[in-house]
């Protein structure tokens, strides 16, 4: 099938430059690589993006995957942003009281994994949501190290940038960052330190994970004692869409019970969908002491982040911990409404992810610069190596596919050093994602051949 999208030279179009010119001069240079992703956009619809020089695209980013229900947002979600208009968006939530966020958490308290008493805390982001977990842990438990990953990220403040660890430009110039926080591997089945063939020997893979933790770690560098948790994405996003092993979470939970470690899941990119289950944890069998939220929670509308702990760990005096915006109103009732969505939405994406698998891993048989091709759901990752024999990375192609992509009406985004991440709305036809797929292989296939 021949993609149908018609994409003239797209955002080398005199408005997108204008736009791009205009932005670097007034915003902040942190964000934006201006190499790689010249869009502009002026408008959404379902799954397409509509540039300022009036190209289409069709997207498989999902607004870092934060549109989950589709551009401008779901039309019942449209409707519940209007009803609740009329009545109430900010309420001050962490001063006065509201059954906004009440509501909202009792919802998140029901469908989070885990048979225990759970309570929740409102932010407004991902990396809020982790700095209160990690506020949690130490005021519950005493204890101040945390143990990460390689290849995580979990934000950007001074807390959560001390557990991110996948890419060093994140951390450049910024130290001292919060001290206390011990980086291991994790399993990443394609690439890590022991060059184990983690999809052939899985449970070699963690069994080495979890003796680097014991021995290396545990018994070596700091006592058990002092550790409170250990955080992880239950499949790294930024750091690659990579998935661990099946068993990896219940051993690491069973290793981490023996020492009174609690388990954080940064659900932030993973939750609400995107992996065809509501969190990807549940692949896992797994339930964490705490789970992050944000991103896709609010249906791409209001931002938010939630933290979902277990009682017992409750901060224990009010005031300790607290923000402007969390309990927002407005916020909540459109959470709650996208949760609603959501679980109508998940056997379409556990459809769709045979589609993708069918079209995706052949790639990989085909092409020598195709290292690895992994996916759950509607979240896939590509990863582009110089040759297979090598695995070196290979970064540049990879940013040549994204640019081809584009020119040919495919939005996506990179993530890891030199993978590709293929996440379009859970709200996509078979039809669109056949034809996002067509667009896909047609630019590795005229890049990477
Ligand atoms: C897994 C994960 N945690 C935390 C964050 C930080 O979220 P935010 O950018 O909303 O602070 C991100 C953002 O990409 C993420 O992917």
């Amino acid at each position: 099938m021949k993609p149908k999208v018609e994409v003239k030279p797209g955002s080398n179009g005199s408005k997108s430059k204008y736009w791009i010119e205009e932005h670097f001069k007034y915003i902040a240079l942190s964000t934006h690589d201006p190499e790689n992703l010249p869009l502009v956009i002026e408008k959404g619809e379902g799954v397409w993006l509509y540039d300022v020089d009036g190209n289409k695209y069709i997207d498989f980013s999902s607004g870092i995957s934060v549109c989950n229900l589709g551009y401008p947002t779901h039309p019942e979600i449209k409707k519940t942003v209007l009803e609740q208009l009329e009545k109430l968006a900010h309420g001050a939530g962490t001063d006065f009281f509201n059954p906004y966020q009440v509501e909202l958490a009792k919802k998140l308290v029901s469908i989070t994994p885990g048979e225990f008493a759970k309570k929740v805390f409102f932010s407004n982001s991902g990396t809020e949501a982790n700095e209160a977990a990690v506020k949690l842990v130490r005021q519950a438990t005493g204890r101040k190290i945390i143990i990460a990953f390689y290849g995580g990220f979990h934000g950007r403040t001074m807390g959560s940038l001390a557990l991110t660890a996948s890419k060093n430009v994140q951390k450049k110039g910024m130290f001292p960052w919060m001290p206390g926080v011990i980086h291991v591997p994790y399993p990443n089945p394609y690439r890590n330190p022991w060059h184990i063939d983690g999809y052939e020997q899985p449970l070699e893979l963690v069994n080495r994970v979890l003796e680097f933790i014991e021995e290396y770690v545990l018994d070596k560098l700091i006592s058990p004692e002092d550790v409170g948790a250990v955080i992880a994405e239950p499949i790294q996003g930024e750091g690659g869409y990579v998935i661990p092993p099946k068993m990896f979470f219940t051993e690491l939970k069973k290793t981490m019970d023996k020492y009174g470690i609690l388990f954080i899941d940064d659900e932030v990119q993973m939750g609400l969908g995107r992996t065809g289950k509501m969190f990807a944890i549940e692949h896992f069998n797994t339930a964490p002491e705490i789970m992050t939220l944000a991103k896709a929670l609010s249906g791409g509308v209001v931002p938010i982040g939630a933290t979902v702990f277990r009682s017992d760990l409750d901060f224990k005096q009010p005031g300790v911990h607290s923000n402007t915006f969390g309990g927002h109103a407005l916020a909540c009732v459109v959470a709650l409404k996208t949760i609603e969505i959501v679980e109508k939405l998940l056997p379409r994406v556990q459809k769709l992810e045979k589609l993708f698998n069918d079209e995706l891993r052949p790639l990989r048989e085909k092409i020598d610069k195709v290292g690895d091709v992994r996916g759950l759901g509607l979240a896939w990752g590509v990863e582009i190596v110089f040759d297979k024999k090598s695995k070196k990375p290979d970064p540049q192609t990879r940013n040549k596919i994204i640019k081809s992509a584009l020119e040919k009406g495919l939005v996506l985004l990179p993530c890891g050093k030199n993978s590709i991440r293929l996440i379009p709305p859970l709200v996509i036809s078979e039809e669109e994602a056949k034809l996002g797929l067509e667009i896909f292989k047609d630019a590795v296939l005229s890049v990477a051949r």
